[in-house]
């Protein structure tokens, strides 16, 4: 904690981290266990890291929790992710609400159970006016399918190709209104965005731990922190640090 206190004078948190929560099958494996076992481990450790976030004083999470791909999952686990998900709001939107969280969600309702869509509807509705952190959950996402949505909006609006700007196409996608992420964090090793806020991540720092999500504690988000705040961000230009 001090390391990261004593970083924070010198550097800029990151105001935006967005966290791809892999490995729980493996980290179920590891234990012995069903696939669902990890992924109900993985969903354990929501609370802590949301927290852990807030109180590091960064206004934005986002967290990938079902990709537009993770429907070629056996159907088995996909419903078991659909009813985690259902019983995570259930359980945690008026704890999340009390704590000043505003849940946001990123993706489609497409091929989403009516009763969950609701529920994730009434999730950012309850909490619409929180105020300490905006949490993103990135559920049935997939970058490339909601730039595929913001073009098709953008045509049937009829604007002309000279009104097409990046700031267009950002204000189209589902994460309009949330900064790019500065810093996108990857549990279980992998090195690859899966479709993960591709359009985004333009000028995002990438950090990776091999520890997998179940295990990823929020002693680790701070080091990924203190990490960041050594990047040396250029943006193209030549703003290095001395
Ligand atoms: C991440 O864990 C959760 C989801 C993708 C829903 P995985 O289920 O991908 O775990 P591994 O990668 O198989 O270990
Ligand atoms: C990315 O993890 C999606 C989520 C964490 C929700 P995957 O486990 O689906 O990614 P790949 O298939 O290994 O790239
Ligand atoms: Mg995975």
């Amino acid at each position: 904690m001090n390391d990261v206190t004593a970083h924070q004078s010198t550097t800029p948190l990151p105001k935006h981290i967005a966290i791809i929560m892999d490995g729980n099958g493996r980290w179920a494996k590891q234990h012995g266990k069903l696939r669902h076992a990890g992924h109900r481990a993985g969903v354990e450790n929501l609370r802590p890291i949301i927290r852990a976030t807030a109180d590091l004083g960064v206004p934005y999470l986002t967290l990938y929790a079902f990709s537009t791909e993770n429907w070629r999952r056996p159907s088995m686990e996909v419903q078991g992710l659909m009813s985690l998900l259902a019983e995570f709001l259930d359980h945690e939107v008026e704890n999340l609400k009390n704590e000043d969280v505003r849940i946001n969600h990123l993706g489609s309702f497409e091929g989403i159970n009516p009763h969950l869509a609701e529920k994730i509807s009434q999730a950012v509705a309850r909490t619409r006016d929180c105020k300490r952190i905006t949490l993103s959950v990135a559920f049935n996402y997939g970058g490339r399918q909601d730039i595929v949505t913001a073009v098709k909006q953008i045509v049937a609006s009829g604007v002309s190709p000279e009104a097409v700007t990046e700031e267009l196409i950002s204000a189209h996608l589902s994460t309009n209104g949330v900064p790019d992420p500065d810093f996108i964090i990857r549990t279980s090793g992998e090195w690859r965005l899966s479709n993960f806020l591709i359009w985004e991540a333009a000028y995002s720092e990438y950090w990776t731990t091999p520890v997998f999500w179940p295990d990823f504690t929020p002693q680790l988000l701070k080091q990924a922190v203190a990490d960041y705040g050594n990047r040396d961000r250029r943006f193209g230009g030549l703003n290095a640090k001395p």
